[in-house]
């Protein structure tokens, strides 16, 4: 795997994060998803709701490739931390976690959560996360997220959250409508605004030049 990302997708609820989500894996040889809300076992060959059985499959299986979805007991903790100790000892994978809130609390995230976002670039791990709360998100996380892509927010504290982690122009995701979103790259300087399709595809609305994108910024 080439560069290795760390990359949230924000949102209120119903705007296309889960879409977007799924436009993602499509493509991914090694794909671990952690379906929180359990919408996505469509996507995938192995759909797997119990961590035992989850490790068995790759007691055998791992070196790939291989498209898992696992969807752990909303209730259990321990199920989560099991998923990322198993995604961590793999490597090499594009780990999606939807609705990644349910696993944290504000400014706070699980130790098995916190390894894969601050070691997992070393074990080639890609992480990309829906989350309906930004400003719920630990400081260290933010600042580690090199891609974001931001849908319709409308919550200030949100919103200035967004602005401390540097997307530029973020005051316009309060106007965007409905599968829009806003499109950042931090390493290549690339901001831009997309669409979502049903499908999951990403239709290309219009790009921000960089200056235009420090104009917003001092605007604002
Ligand atoms: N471009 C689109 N046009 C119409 N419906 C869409 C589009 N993109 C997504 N949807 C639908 O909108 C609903 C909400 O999208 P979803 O990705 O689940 O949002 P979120 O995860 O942010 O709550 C889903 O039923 C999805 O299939
Ligand atoms: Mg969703």
């Amino acid at each position: 795997m080439k560069s290795v990302t760390t990359a949230v997708i924000v949102g209120m609820k119903g705007t296309g994060k889960s879409t977007l989500l799924r436009g993602m894996a499509r493509k991914a040889t090694r794909l671990f998803l952690l379906d929180t809300m359990r919408e996505h076992g469509g996507e995938v060959e192995d759909v797997y709701t119990d961590a035992h059985a989850l490790s068995a499959f790759f007691q055998t299986n791992a070196r790939g490739p291989w498209r898992v979805a696992f969807q752990p007991d909303l209730r259990s903790q321990t199920q989560f931390d099991a998923a990322c100790g198993v995604v961590w000892e793999l490597g090499n994978c594009l780990l999606l976690i939807d609705e990644v809130d349910l696993w944290t609390a504000a400014g706070q995230m699980p130790d098995s959560l916190y390894q894969i976002l601050m070691l997992g670039r070393h074990r080639g791990i890609n992480m990309v996360c829906t989350c309906r709360r930004p400003a719920n998100m630990p400081l260290s996380w933010r600042s580690q997220a090199d891609t974001w892509a931001v849908f319709r927010v409308l919550c200030g504290a949100d919103i200035d959250a967004l602005e401390a982690a540097s997307v530029p122009c973020v005051r316009r995701v309060a106007e965007l409508p409905r599968f829009q979103f806003l499109w950042r790259r931090h390493e290549e300087d690339v901001t831009a605004i997309g669409e979502i399709q049903p499908d999951g595809s990403v239709r290309l609305i219009k790009r921000l030049a960089a200056t235009m994108a420090r104009a917003a910024r001092e605007e604002a």
